[in-house]
């Protein structure tokens, strides 16, 4: 991507949390930017800037939706340079109480819906030799026993793998693939867990993260700045879990 003006963006998870925060940054700097969530009325701000029009309500788990609404992007915009993949359901707890049915929503959370989006896009992207941005969350390349977010970063560091093999995969079509993992960043739909100030002490820059410390990076990595990365997982977390 030479220049954001003109280019067009797909935003996952879009009704709240850092996928708004970056749909908003990504819009100001000159991108058309689409959004997709489940809940029309937290999408409501966002149609207000973008257009009604640029506003997608589904639900990725279902079957189809992902088709459908890239289908429409392209039919509206005949294009497609990004997407933001920002669906991932966050969970607390042991390994012993997270049941069967808390797994499956995990799974399809974090890793199927931006599987299934991304293979919906996927020739699109060649096309314009786009970029997609996946999230997993601070710690991952580690690979630390977790006492309380065990499955959670399971389901994530999954998701890495895929990400790194995608990115290397896309690579010869000119698609980059990269991740953020984001630390604690409260906002208003965020977990309780991201308000713990015993957390917030484990953070060696001092503070919890905010939604523009993450946009921010991510309007670089999508733009012309960062054309020669990919396969990368960067952490914006303020060295936590380091
Ligand atoms: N915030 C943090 O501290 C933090 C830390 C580490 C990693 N992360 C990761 O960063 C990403 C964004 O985090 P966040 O805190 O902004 O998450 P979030 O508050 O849970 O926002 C995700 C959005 O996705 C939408 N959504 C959920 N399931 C969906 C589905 N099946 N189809 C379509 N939309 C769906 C939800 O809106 P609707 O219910 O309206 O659809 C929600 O607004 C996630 O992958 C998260 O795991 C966040």
């Amino acid at each position: 991507m030479e220049s954001p003006n003109g280019q067009v963006i797909l935003i996952s998870g879009a009704s709240g949390g850092l996928a708004k925060g970056i749909a908003k940054t990504l819009f100001g700097a000159g991108y058309k930017v689409h959004v997709i969530g489940r809940n029309p009325t937290r999408l409501g701000d966002l149609a207000t800037d973008l257009g009604q029009s640029n506003v997608h309500v589904g639900d990725l788990n279902e079957a189809g939706t992902a088709e459908r609404i890239v289908g429409r992007v392209l039919d509206t915009e005949a294009r497609l340079d990004g997407l933001v993949l920002g669906v991932g359901p966050y969970n607390a707890g042991t390994l012993a109480g997270t049941d069967a049915t808390r797994w499956a929503e995990l799974w399809h959370g974090n890793v199927q819906c931006g599987v299934g989006l991304f293979d919906a896009a996927r020739s699109a992207l060649r096309e314009s030799k786009g970029t997609a941005l996946f999230f997993g969350a601070a710690g991952l390349a580690g690979l630390q026993a977790r006492k309380t977010t065990a499955a959670y970063t399971a389901v994530k560091t999954a998701l890495l793998s895929y990400v790194v093999s995608l990115a290397k995969e896309e690579a010869e079509h000119g698609v980059r693939v990269n991740m953020i993992s984001p630390g604690v960043v409260p906002h208003g739909g965020a977990s309780e867990d991201t308000n713990c100030s015993n957390t917030w002490k484990q953070i060696p820059l001092g503070r919890p993260g905010k939604v523009q410390d993450v946009s921010e990076v991510a309007l670089w990595l999508m733009g012309p700045g960062a054309q020669y990365i990919t396969g990368q997982n960067l952490e914006v977390a303020g060295g936590f879990l380091l």
